[in-house]
Parts: C-alpha cells; structure tokens; sequence
C-alpha cells in the first residue's frame, strides 16, 4: 500500500524529533499502521538553516498556508507553535478534509472548542496527544483506559521546564535564570518562556486534562495560575528540613460544587512517588472512582520524547483511514501481516547482573577458588562482601553483586562453584536490574 503522505508546519525542536522518529522507527511504524508515513512538505521561517534533521526529499516552503493546501498532504501536523495563526492553519487544514495532529496545547486550550467543532462536522480528526505532558501518553490513558470510571480528580507535574528548574536549584543550588537558559538550550521551554515559569504552560495542559476527565468544555480562562518564579532556594531548603518537596502542580478536582482547577506551587511529603519525579520528567497522578490512584511518568519535554507522542497520534489517524473502522486498533498493536518471527531467547541467553550468597568454610583459599571459577566463566565481579556469622564453627557468608552475564555461563559457574568441598549449601541468586 502508498505511504500516508504528510504535511509538517515547522521544522523546530518537535517538528525534527518527528521526522527523525519517523525516519529512525519507520518500519516498525508502518507495521502498526497498516501503511508507511512519509513526510512530504514541510514549512519554517527560515528553509536556509541547517536543521537537526534530514529534510532531503521533503518539499520546504516558508508558508505554512503551501502545505496546508498541498493536494499531495492527506495529514496536517502542526509544530509551528503560537495560537492565532496556527488556529488559522488548522481551520483550514480542516476544511479541506484533512486530518490534524498537533502538540500546541496554547491553541487546543484556547480554541480547542472551535476546532474540535469544526472537525467533527467535517468528519476528521484532530489529535493532540503531545500537548500535555510530552511523551507521556496521557490523554489516551484517561479517554481509553480509564474510561470506565468516574474521575474524582488529578494532580501533575505537567511542566517540564518549571520542574528541570526547581530541581537544579533544590540538588545543585543553581540560580533560576542559569537554569532556565539551560532549558531553552535544550529545547524544553516555549517560545515565550514566561509560559513555563508563570505557570501558563502547565495550565493549558491543565485545561486539557479536565476537559477529558470531567467530559467539560476547555475552561482555560477558569484555570487559577500562579507560577514558580517567586520561589527561591531558601523555600526550597526550609520545606526539605521538614520533610517536603516544592513541586509545580497542577490540579483538577471533581467537588459537589463544581470543579477546582489550579496550577501552583505545592509542598509535598518527600515520600510521594510524585514528590520525586525530578528534571524534566512530568508525572501525572489520577484518581478513578473504580481503579484507584493510577501514575503515569515521563519525559515532558524534549524533541523526541514529544515526536514519539506525535508519531503515536499519527498511527491512530493512518489506521482510520487504512483499516476497518469496526477494528481500529489490531489486537497486537501490528497488522496481522506485519508482526515479527524475531525469536524469544531462551533464559540462559539472557544477560543480568547478579547478587550471589554463598556459605562456606572459612579457610584460606575458598575465595580464591570461586572467584578463579567465576573469572574462567566470564563473570566479573562489581562488589564483594565477607560476613562471619558463627566464627566459632568456621563458616562464612560471603555475598557477591556481579556485572552483567549471560545466564548460561552463570549457571555452569554456580554448578562449579557448588562442587567445591568447602560449599556448605546451595547458592542464592538474585537477579539484578538497573532500570
Ligand atoms: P520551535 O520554536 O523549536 O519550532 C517552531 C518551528 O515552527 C520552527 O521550525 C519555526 O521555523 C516554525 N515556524 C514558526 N512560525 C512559523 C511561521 N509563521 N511560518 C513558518 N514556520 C514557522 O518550537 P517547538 O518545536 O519547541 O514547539 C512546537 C510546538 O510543540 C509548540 O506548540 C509547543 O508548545 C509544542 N510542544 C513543544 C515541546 C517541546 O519539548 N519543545 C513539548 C510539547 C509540545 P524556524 O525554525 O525557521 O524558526
Ligand atoms: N515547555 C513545555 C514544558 C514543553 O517545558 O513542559 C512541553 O509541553
């Protein structure tokens, strides 16, 4: 079957990190697209510039407008950023039929409504899924996966620049200008990095989350917004002497009343699991009425962290058009004729560090010899430990964390090992993950 062709409207930090996931990924994409994606025009203010990725092949344009009316471009993907002109864009894209992924939450937030609208009247689609929380993929998680229940509310770290901030200056005592430019180095914060730091950002994403949760309209003029920019390392130090991290939250609350909806500063407990995502990662706490408390982290800004949440939209909107639209999304994720033979290895080609405890007699040559048998298997030892629980009976507990090693050769040196005269029971092994 032909490539999906698109249409991407600027070439910047998320627009590369797409056409570079869809080049790198492209194979993989197609099989659960059920067709391949190719990138076919794109536009930026500048086309002369070198960019982070390879545009041979893809028409460039300094108007938006050229591939947003190009006969060849089946899907819109806005990247350009912005509200009024983007807004423009996307009506347009719409109303010639064509389907729209776009990762600007300013313009969702402010003229989700309208769009959303005209899409449906118009029978296309428009995706969003980059707009909140970069690559982690939230807005599914609570249109489909928590769909059976009521949402009572959720609270997240939904900015990463504004989080990469507080933890610079909390772990290495930075200053908040010295971070925030190198957030921009690094392509997390906005055009307009006011957004991120007064907490604008965080409450159009805010805005979006609701909306999905509650099933209300986009509200963002109701979100209540203060930012992080009054914070300073002596706050940051005094709630670590009790116990409390500072996080920039933001937070939607399902009440008899009505809803809350707020982005702010917040102290929490040290120990909360959400109290510890740190940098740039965005963590999303959701409350349902059935499942529980559920936690969705991840990466929240970044080319391609944002690109794969981008590419992920895309292959939703190529399978409606491609496949049967009673059975959407294969069972599999693949296309029945896309999915790998790649074998599944067996256990003792699988490669884990290990932790060993062994019991032995406490004589002079015993660990010589296990570490001789372990050396002769490949096994490289990280740590070593000697205990001596009962000296009186001239045993001995030594523990051992090895590097990583191929199952198999673990097991022949455990077998050896465990022959030794001075062994005194079976080995303990533990596998181990750094994660
Ligand atoms: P960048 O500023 O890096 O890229 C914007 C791109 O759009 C540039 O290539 C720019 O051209 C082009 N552009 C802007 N205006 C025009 C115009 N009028 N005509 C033609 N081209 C134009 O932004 P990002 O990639 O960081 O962000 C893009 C969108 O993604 C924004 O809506 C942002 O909020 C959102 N987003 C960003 C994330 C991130 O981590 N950066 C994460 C999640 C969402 P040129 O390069 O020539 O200047
Ligand atoms: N500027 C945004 C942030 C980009 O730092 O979270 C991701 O939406």
């Amino acid at each position: 079957m032909t490539p999906v062709k698109i249409g991407i409207l600027g070439l910047g930090t998320v627009g590369c990190g797409t056409v570079n996931v869809l080049a790198r990924n492209g194979t993989d994409i197609a099989g659960r697209a059920g067709r391949g994606i190719e990138v076919v025009a794109a536009a930026a203010r500048d086309i002369e510039r070198e960019r982070d990725c390879d545009t041979s092949g893809i028409r460039l344009t300094t108007d938006p407008g050229v591939v947003v009316d190009d006969p060849e471009v089946e899907v819109v993907v806005e990247l350009m950023g912005g509200t009024e002109t983007a807004r423009d864009l996307v009506l347009r894209a719409i109303d010639a039929g064509k389907h729209v992924v776009t990762a600007n939450k300013a313009m969702i937030a402010l003229y989700g409504n309208e769009i959303f609208e005209r899409a449906h009247a118009r029978g296309v689609m428009v995706a969003f899924e980059a707009a909140v929380a970069g690559g982690i993929p939230i807005i599914k998680a609570i249109r489909e996966g928590l769909a059976g229940n009521r949402i009572e509310w959720l609270a997240g770290i939904i900015n990463g620049t504004g989080n990469f901030i507080l933890t610079e200056m909390r772990d290495k005592g930075r200053d908040f200008e010295d971070v925030l430019a190198e957030a921009q180095s690094l392509g997390y914060a906005e055009a307009d990095p006011t957004f991120d730091v007064e907490g604008i950002d965080a409450a159009h994403k805010l805005a979006i989350l609701a909306s999905i949760a509650f099933g209300i309209p986009l509200q963002f003029d109701r979100v209540a917004v203060e930012g992080i920019s009054g914070i300073t390392r002596e706050d940051v130090s005094f709630a670590a002497e009790l116990g409390y991290r500072i996080k920039h939250l933001g937070i939607a609350r399902r009440m008899d009343n009505g809803y809350e909806l707020r982005v702010h500063p917040t102290l929490i407990p040290e120990r909360r699991l959400i109290a510890n995502v740190d940098g740039v990662m965005n963590a999303v706490l959701v409350q349902g009425d059935a499942v529980g408390p559920t936690l969705y982290y991840g990466a929240g800004a970044g080319a391609e962290a944002t690109a794969s949440a981008v590419v992920a939209d895309l292959v939703d909107v190529v399978r409606a058009l491609t496949t049967d639209p009673e059975n959407r999304v294969p069972h599999l994720a693949f296309q029945p004729d896309a999915l790998s033979d790649h074998p599944v290895l067996a256990m003792e080609d699988v490669h884990t560090s290990f932790y060993l405890r062994l019991r032995t007699q406490d004589r002079p040559g015993v660990l010589a010899d296990i570490t001789r048998i372990l050396g002769e298997h490949g096994i490289s030892i990280e740590a070593i430990l000697q205990r001596e629980p009962d000296p009186q009976r001239g045993e001995a507990t030594i523990i051992m964390l090895t590097h990583a090693v191929r199952e198999g050769a673990m097991n022949e040196a455990i077998t050896a090992v465990e022959a030794l005269p001075h062994l005194l029971t079976p080995i303990t092994r533990i596998r181990m993950e750094a994660l």
